[in-house]
Formats: structure tokens, C-alpha cells, sequence
């Protein structure tokens, strides 16, 4: 990894250089008027903190418990359907990087690297997240390959009931199925080392890319579309989805997509571990309020019941911390991690997660705590 790599923007650069455009895109951009994606970033700014001054911040520490388990810092991977295309096997980069910081990483139902792989490679905690489909019995029989697999955590993606609008991708060529174009072609052409060094190795070591997690029989390449209603993500899921999942999942249970304060209640009710505030990296719904505008509603509804774990535009240290101090007990890494991938597979996702700690530890310290469980929201400005 390049020293010159000095924040997460450096590393994206670094991605968006080796990457097609297509792919870079897909990782990096929103959904339609990319308004929300904007939002984001100004809602992190919009936060303002009021650091303490003579505090002996000599010994700081970052660390946390999630989900039962201390871990060094207040962080988990997050899941990114899909990953495998940034890198070979990217999923087992990001899931090593991981580990060696010690945190969790969550394998995605779009895994273009096989779970059981993913396990064999990496020694840290593994979490697999849910796309339930349309025929509920394929999805629990994931759910039993995740729990042989020894995955401790489910995580259950509420927030994609439609098909995201992301017309750069359809000029990129880059929907599922990939159409062959003139255009997507000179794409990889101008990025030869992703395709000796992504593309080729899947076709050497057996053909195209597929998602390793559909049931055999519905496994399609990448370039080829999924036609099968049973593998459809469905779009009828309710409440009643979540107790079922619950009785049938003795692990951790985590919900993601929470934004309203009333839905964050019923999942404290429908008996989930901790729930996710993410507008899905403003991937999906455009102009979905940006998760740190919704968390101090939501921690109080929740009342320290259930863990909360926040995500969304995360690029600097203190944008974690600001998540925290308005009630995150800890913060998923989607992008940041995966544009280090791309620029340098596992020593970049962990450049890119060096970067972070550094920056929260700086944080931490200017704002006159010594460990996180100090920080609460007398340390932070929200506009009204
Ligand atoms: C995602 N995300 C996502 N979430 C999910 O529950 N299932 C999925 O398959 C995916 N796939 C996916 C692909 C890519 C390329 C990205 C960037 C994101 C959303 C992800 O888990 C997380 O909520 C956001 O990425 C957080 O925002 P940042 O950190 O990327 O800004």
C-alpha cells in the first residue's frame, strides 16, 4: 500500500484508478440524484463536538464489546455484495483484514467467494448477512449452511424490498447480467492489472464469477440474469419473518435498515440482538435521512435494550466517534474498507482500517476522553 495514501479519500482514488469504471462506480456512487449520498457527508459535518480540556488522555483505548465479545475497536465490516470483484476473492482480503484488527467481518448473502472458504482463510469472528427470497425454505437452508459454517451472527438486510435505481450502472454496462459492450470493453482494456489480476484468476481457476450463496440450480454467473422467482429478494417480509428467524436462529440475531425510531421498539420486542441505523450507504432510497440525524431518536427508543450499530459515509475517525457519542455502541465499515481492497487487497483493507484508528485515537484524545465509554453526547452539537 502506498504511503501516500494519507485518508480514506487517498485510498478511493487509489481504487477508482485500478478499478473499471464500471465496478468502481457500483462500489462508490448512490442511487438516483445521489442527494442522499451528498446528505450524508453533510450530516457528519453538520455534527460539531465540544472537546474537554485537561484530561489525562495518555492511555487511550478504543476498545468495546459487541455482541458479547471485547474487541480493540468499535468496528465490524460490513457486508458488500459483490466484494469479490474489487479484488480475487476480496471477501477473504477483507475478512483477514478483520481479523488481524480484531474485529468482526459480515460475509454477504452476494458473496462472490464461498462462506466455507472464507472460514477455512480467516481465524476472526464471522457474521453472514440475509437476503431472505421469495421461497423462505432456500433462505433457511442458507441460514443452516451459515451455522455449520460457524457463523455466530446473523444479520437480516430489511431495507431492500425494491431494486435500487442506479442508472450509472445501466450506462456502465454494469447490471446483472454485465452486457458485453464496445464501451465496458475498453473499460477492462484500460485496467489491465484488475483483469490479470482479478479477472483471469476466476476464469483460470474455473469460469466466470457466480454468487456462491444461491442454492446450486440457481447459481447464475454474473453476466447471466436471474430469472428464478424462488431466488427473488423478497418483498413481503414482516414482522412475523423476524420472530420466525428468530426461533430458527440460536446465534446472535441483528436487524439492518432501522431508521424510525418506532421500528427500532419492535425489534427490541421481536427479541433481536442489536439492530443496524443505515440508510444502506445511500445506496437504495435517495433522500432517506442520514442515520446520524436518526440515532438519537432511535437510542432513545431503544434504551439500551439491544445494541445499536450505526453505518453510512463513514470516511474519517471522527465521523465514527461523532456515531458513538449520539449512541452507536459501534460502526459498520462499508466503502472505506472495500476502496482499500481494491487499491492493495488485504494490507489495503488494512491501511484503510490503520487510517480509521489513528484517527479516532487523535479524536479521542482532543476531546479529553480515554476510552469510549466516556464519549456521550455532551460532546457533540446536532443542528436543530
Ligand atoms: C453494500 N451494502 C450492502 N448491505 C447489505 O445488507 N447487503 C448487501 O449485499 C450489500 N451490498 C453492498 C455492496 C456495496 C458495493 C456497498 C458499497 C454497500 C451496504 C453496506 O452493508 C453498508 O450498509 C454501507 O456500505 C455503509 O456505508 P459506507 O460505509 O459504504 O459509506
Amino acid at each position: 500500500m502506498k504511503t501516500e495514501a494519507l485518508n480514506i479519500e487517498d485510498v478511493r482514488k487509489l481504487a477508482r484508478r485500478r478499478l473499471p469504471r464500471g465496478i468502481f462506480e457500483y462500489i462508490d456512487r448512490g442511487a438516483e440524484d445521489e442527494i442522499g449520498l451528498a446528505g450524508l457527508r453533510h450530516a457528519f459535518d453538520a455534527v460539531t463536538f465540544n472537546p474537554r480540556i485537561l484530561a489525562d488522555v495518555s492511555q487511550r483505548d478504543l476498545s468495546t464489546t459487541l455482541l458479547g465479545r471485547k474487541q480493540p475497536l468499535p468496528l465490524a465490516i460490513a457486508p458488500t455484495a459483490a466484494a469479490g470483484l474489487v479484488w480475487h476473492e476480496g471477501e477473504i482480503a477483507l475478512a483477514r483484514a478483520a481479523a488481524r484488527a480484531g474485529i468482526p467481518f459480515c460475509i454477504a448473502t452476494g458473496s462472490i467467494t464461498a462462506m466455507e472458504r472464507i472460514a477455512a482463510a480467516s481465524n476472526g469472528p464471522l457474521w453472514f448477512q440475509l437476503y431472505m427470497w421469495h421461497e423462505r425454505a432456500l433462505s433457511f437452508e442458507l441460514i443452516e449452511r451459515a451455522r455449520k459454517n460457524g457463523i455466530e451472527t446473523l444479520v437480516l438486510t430489511a431495507d431492500t424490498v425494491a431494486t435500487p435505481n442506479r442508472e450509472y450502472n445501466t450506462r456502465n454496462g454494469f447490471e446483472i447480467p454485465i452486457r458485453a459492450s464496445l464501451s465496458g470493453g475498453l473499460d477492462m482494456l484500460s485496467h489491465p492489472r484488475w483483469v490479470w489480476q482479478v479477472l483471469l484468476r476466476y476464469i483460470r481457476a474455473g469460469g466466470i464469477p457466480t454468487y456462491q450463496h444461491y442454492p446450486p440450480g440457481f447459481r447464475s454467473r454474473i453476466t447471466r440474469k436471474a430469472t428464478w422467482e424462488q431466488v427473488r429478494l423478497t418483498d413481503a417480509m414482516t414482522w412475523d419473518d423476524l420472530r420466525e428467524l428468530r426461533q430458527r436462529w440460536n446465534g446472535k440475531l441483528v436487524l439492518k435498515g432501522v431508521l424510525r425510531a418506532e421500528d427500532a421498539r419492535k425489534a427490541v420486542e421481536a427479541g433481536v440482538d442489536a439492530i443496524v441505523v443505515t440508510s444502506h450507504g445511500a445506496r437504495n432510497l435517495d433522500g432517506a435521512i442520514a442515520p446520524i440525524r436518526a440515532l438519537p431518536a432511535i437510542a432513545e427508543a431503544v434504551g439500551g435494550r439491544i445494541g445499536i450499530i450505526a453505518d453510512s459515509g463513514v470516511r474519517r475517525g471522527s465521523d465514527i466517534l461523532k456515531l458513538l457519542a449520539l449512541g452507536a455502541d459501534s460502526v459498520m465499515i462499508g466503502r472505506a474498507a472495500l476502496y482499500g481492497t481494491a487499491a492493495a487487497g488485504e494490507a489495503g483493507a488494512t491501511h484503510a482500517l490503520t487510517l480509521l484508528r489513528n484517527e479516532m485515537l487523535a479524536a479521542l484524545g482532543f476531546l479529553g476522553c480515554a476510552n469510549l465509554r466516556e464519549l456521550d453526547t455532551s460532546f457533540v452539537n446536532t443542528p436543530s
